[in-house]
């Protein structure tokens, strides 16, 4: 009977549930892998940190310090270093009671730097303005913001993180615009952080926020596989249980995460995947077999994530891909672009001309999906021999974009 079968389901469900909750976690205290948790100790930073405390120090004597730009690959420690040093500040303020006010402020966050309207608003909102979120102009938001910062003798350190995210957004006006906001104060001064993962963001910015933005600069390089160690060690006392971790697990992390570069929150994040694949396979220990899979499991998610927000030409272009690919043999431009316009006309979507898809096929490739070769057809001209690899989830990838273009 059917009800049978479900009823059986539901109680093999419960039953399940009732085991999960009574076993044992590998896991302590999980929370040390959340993004916002503030580690005990920070590891080999110690002279970056140093050095900006001492760039940072004449505030405490309401002197301007210099601006400065903190920059480095993603997982870094950047942001914990600067908000460590901000914690530091922060007790001096209260301590020696001194006017200052530390602002920080994500620029990777939507609802609060995706307009210049919004940011300046938000930052007069940290003053004690209330502002309207729409409807005023945005001189009159800035007018209002000044003003708020001047209404008393004090210094202020605004830092600026994922700031390359916000010229992405805004263009380089407002940054522009902040690079100048002192020849608008008197009583008081603001001095900028800002922070990126992108190497090449200062050099690409108009070369008066430049020189301004980085009067002082910090690199933030990347670990090696030895420290990712010691930070994952430290980590793991902190968030696993006793015994927990078996033989090699750390440096199989730490090892993965040092291949492409030395990135901390890779590490952390492999670490506490194995972690949860532990529990859930029901083992007493984290093994390296988890780490494996925890490393295939955080690649796939990427790619589904990455396929997911792809704009709908390239989700076209890579449906009519995987549609038409027949496994082992490579599949050309050509081909696939017969089913891409066919596509086209069932979906809505505006057909491009192959050449342009051919250009979207070839940023498939750079985001790992498909891998197309260029090859030369002598005279006929040239095309792209297209492989959907064994490994790609096409089946999972496929229903994401029937998803999405509504098929
Ligand atoms: N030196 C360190 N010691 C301990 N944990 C670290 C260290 N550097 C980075 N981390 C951890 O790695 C993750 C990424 O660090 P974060 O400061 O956000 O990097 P970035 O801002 O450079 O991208 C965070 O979870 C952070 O706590
Ligand atoms: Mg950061």
């Amino acid at each position: 009977m059917r009800s049978c079968g479900v009823f059986r389901l539901q109680q093999e469900l419960v039953q399940f549930l009732e085991d999960f909750a009574s076993k044992k976690s590998v896991f302590k205290n999980k929370k040390v892998f959340q993004p916002s948790y503030k580690p005990a100790t920070i590891l080999h930073r110690n002279d970056l940190i140093e050095q900006m405390a001492k760039i940072l120090a004449p505030v405490l004597k309401l002197e301007k310090p210099s601006n400065l730009f903190v920059y480095g690959k993603t997982g870094t420690g950047k942001t914990l270093s600067v908000k460590d040093v901000a914690e530091g500040f922060n007790k001096l303020v209260i301590s020696k009671n001194i006017p200052l006010k530390i602002l920080y402020i994500n620029c990777k966050l939507k609802r609060i730097s995706d307009t210049e309207y919004r940011l300046i608003a938000q930052l007069a909102r940290e003053f004690g303005k209330t502002i309207p979120p729409t409807g005023l102009p945005t001189d009159e938001v800035y007018k209002l913001f000044f003003n708020a910062v001047d209404e008393s003798e004090r210094a202020v350190i605004l830092v600026l993180d994922e700031v390359d995210q916000l010229t992405k957004k805004t263009g380089s006006e407002l940054l522009y615009n902040l690079t100048r906001i002192n020849e608008e104060l008197s009583k008081s001064f603001v001095s900028l952080i800002g922070i990126s993962n992108d190497l090449n963001f200062v050099d690409a910015l108009d070369p008066r926020v430049k020189s301004s933005l980085s009067e002082e600069e910090l690199l933030f390089p990347p670990y090696n596989a030895v420290q990712i160690q010691e930070i994952l060690n430290e980590r793991a006392k902190e968030g696993f249980a006793k015994n927990k971790i078996g033989q090699g697990v750390i440096e199989k992390c730490s090892a993965y995460a040092a291949r492409e570069h030395g990135d901390a929150r890779r590490a952390l994040e492999l670490l506490r995947v194995s972690g949860e694949l532990a529990d859930r396979s029901n083992n007493q220990k984290v093994t390296t077999e988890h780490v494996d899979e925890a490393e295939e499991k955080i690649d796939r998610d990427r790619l589904l994530d990455a396929v997911s927000t792809q704009p709908k030409q390239a989700q076209a272009a890579l449906y009519s891909i995987i549609s038409t690919s027949s496994g082992k043999q490579p599949i050309f431009t050509g081909t696939v672009y017969e089913f891409y316009k066919e596509l086209c006309t069932r979906t809505d979507l505006r057909p491009l001309t192959q050449r342009r898809l051919s250009d979207i096929i070839s940023e498939l490739d750079m985001l790992g999906v498909i891998t197309a070769r260029v090859i030369s057809k002598g005279r006929y001209g040239r095309t792209r021999e297209i492989v959907v690899p064994k490994t790609l989830q096409a089946a999972n990838i496929r229903r994401i974009l029937q998803d999405a273009l509504n098929l």
